[in-house]
């Protein structure tokens, strides 16, 4: 990395957080965490069997809560978004809330946040802790019911993706960490930020596009676990962005 970059964006997926304790998404069962997508993760779901949607929140709150914390690889990144004197990006696709407990300067959680419930009628955040209940009342409307997760369902629209899409078209580094790129709008920002000239880098365990399905979209592919890749790679971009800060 001997090149400054002026504009940096990071997209991360549940990867980052796996050695966290946190467990990835796609299983090779097809379950999502042991449950069927529909049952669970979309609007549909909620209305049809709104107990069950908040029982599986619950309990992966009450999971998140207990004892699991940003890693090493949350950490470098949080440490150069604070460093880093150029435009810093980072949108995650994680609603686990490590980035921002980590420090993270300019975060955007696409998919929600677990520890926030939301009004459906008014969209009003609340900080949420706790288990939930379908029976609860709103504290904005006092409607039984009115409250759900605020994360983001399989036929919903993401959150931020104004802001994210102005960041991909301006940034000259796009670099993808943790992520299996099966979730669309966010398995094609890398072509968003090619498309605009941005070098590309993938971060992952295994390569996601592997030569024999076509070969990667990324230009460069940095394989092995997040916590040891993630703050050698972040350590060098910083020093050279420092470096050449100092030569211009
Ligand atoms: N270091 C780096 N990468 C890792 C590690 C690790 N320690 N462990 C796993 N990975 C990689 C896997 O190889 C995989 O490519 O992380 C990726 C995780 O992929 P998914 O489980 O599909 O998670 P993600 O891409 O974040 O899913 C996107 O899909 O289910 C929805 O809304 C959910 O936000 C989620 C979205």
């Amino acid at each position: 990395m001997s090149k400054r970059y002026s504009s940096i964006v990071v997209l991360t997926g549940a990867g980052i957080s796996a050695e966290s304790g946190v467990p990835t998404f796609r299983a090779s069962d097809g379950l999502w965490e042991g449950h069927k997508v529909e049952d669970v993760a979309t609007p549909a779901a909620f209305i049809r069997d709104p107990d069950q949607v908040h029982r599986f929140y619950n309990q992966r709150r009450r999971f998140w809560l207990d004892g699991i914390e940003p890693n090493a690889a949350h950490q470098a990144i949080a440490e150069f978004s604070q460093q880093f004197s150029g435009q810093f990006t980072l949108v995650t696709q994680n609603i686990d809330n490590l980035h921002q407990r980590a420090g993270t300067k300019h975060v955007y959680p696409m998919h929600g946040e677990l520890l926030k419930i939301r009004c459906q009628d008014t969209g009003q955040l609340f900080d949420c802790t706790s288990d939930t209940q379908k029976e609860q009342h709103c504290p904005c409307c006092d409607i039984a019911g009115n409250l759900r997760p605020h994360v983001v369902w399989f036929g919903e629209m993401p959150l931020f993706m104004e802001t994210i899409e102005q960041a991909l078209a301006q940034c000259d580094l796009f670099i993808a960490i943790g992520t299996s790129g099966n979730v669309y709008p966010a398995a094609g920002f890398v072509q968003t930020a090619r498309y605009y000239g941005a070098e590309t880098v993938e971060m992952n365990l295994v390569p996601t596009t592997p030569d024999h399905l076509g070969g990667s979209v990324f230009d460069q592919e940095i394989i092995g676990p997040a916590t040891v890749t993630v703050p050698t790679f972040f350590q060098l971009l910083l020093g050279s962005s420092v470096h050449n800060d100092k030569n211009t």
